[in-house]
């Protein structure tokens, strides 16, 4: 009889397991993370057709975000004695507990940050989370090659400005004005590369905005998160492990110890959060 009961949980939670890790993020689930250590944050240049997602064949046949960074390939390390470790090795992250914070689109590239710490997931994606709130919204600047030729005061770039975008009900309705959105120049007569920054979290956002204003998105790199952190230094498909004080200065979140049984509750809230991507 007891023997039967435990079985039967052990299956369960076997199934639960199974179930969770098949399907990624398609219903706003994350991969459930075991979490240990301390917050690591890498910084990573993800290159087009690299793809942010838990599953490790994808149909056509193109690596995660994670099996690249575990790899090693793009690894920019800050001391000599850091090459030819492996990333747990340097870290001390267990390879499953690492999730993107955020997604960025197959076909996106750019700054894509990835964590040990599902309450920074929910502290930087959700800007109506309790941390967002008391500590202020996190920015996240794209360049953008889109169809049109368009300047600082065409109609499609104003309305990005002053008015935001409605990307259908479904998607989140109406966007926040971008305030800062700037023309920066014209890769061809027929489009315009333009600077944006977004606070919301909308599933893939940037896209929908400028599709949904008939001058749709050719090509999309996210440039910086938060206060400063960017690009510099690293090449398409390099990374970087972030130092406490950058976590802290750009991401306005203290690295702390996810041992502590004080912030499981807040974990847990923080593995449900949706993955988005734009
Ligand atoms: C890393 O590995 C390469 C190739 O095996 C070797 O030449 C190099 O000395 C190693 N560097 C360190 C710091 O261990
Ligand atoms: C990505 O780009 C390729 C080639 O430009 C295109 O065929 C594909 O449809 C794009 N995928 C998405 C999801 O936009
Ligand atoms: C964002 O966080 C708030 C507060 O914790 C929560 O109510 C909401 O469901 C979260 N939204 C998403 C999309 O996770
Ligand atoms: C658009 O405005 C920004 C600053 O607001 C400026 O840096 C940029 O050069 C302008 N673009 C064009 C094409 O005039
Ligand atoms: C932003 O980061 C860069 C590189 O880490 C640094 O040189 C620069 O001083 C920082 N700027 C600010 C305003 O913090």
């Amino acid at each position: 009889m007891l023997l039967g009961k435990a079985l039967s949980r052990m299956i369960i939670i076997a199934c639960l397991g199974l179930l969770l890790a098949s399907r990624d993020h398609a219903f706003g689930l994350a991969i459930p993370i075991r979490q240990s250590g301390r917050t690591v944050v890498l910084l990573y240049n993800k290159p087009s057709g690299v793809v942010t997602t838990h599953e490790e064949i994808d149909a056509k046949g193109r690596v995660n975000v994670y099996q690249d960074v575990l790899s090693m390939r793009g690894f920019v390390a800050s001391s000599p004695s850091d090459v030819n470790k492996t990333l747990q090795q340097l870290t001390g992250v267990n390879p499953t507990e690492w999730n993107a914070v955020g997604r960025l689109d197959a076909n996106t590239t750019g700054l894509l940050l990835i964590t040990n710490d599902g309450g920074l997931v929910h502290h930087v994606t959700n800007k109506s989370s309790k941390t967002s709130l008391e500590l202020g919204p996190l920015g996240k600047t794209y360049e953008a090659v889109i169809m049109g030729y368009h300047d600082n005061d065409s109609i499609v770039i104003r309305t990005v400005r002053e008015n935001g975008v409605d990307i259908g009900e479904k998607y989140g309705g109406l966007t926040a004005p971008a305030s800062d959105i700037a023309v920066l120049g014209h890769p061809t007569h027929k489009t315009t590369k333009v600077s944006l920054t977004i606070y919301e979290g909308k599933n893939r956002q940037v896209r929908r905005m400028f599709h949904a204003l008939g001058s749709g998105v050719m090509q999309l790199q996210r440039v910086s998160i938060g206060a400063n952190l960017t690009l510099a230094g690293l090449e398409i498909g390099q990374w970087r492990i972030l130092s406490d004080d950058e976590v802290l200065g750009n991401l306005k979140w203290a690295p702390r110890n996810l041992d502590s049984p004080k912030r499981s509750s807040q974990q847990r809230t923080a593995t449900s959060t949706p993955k988005k991507s734009h």
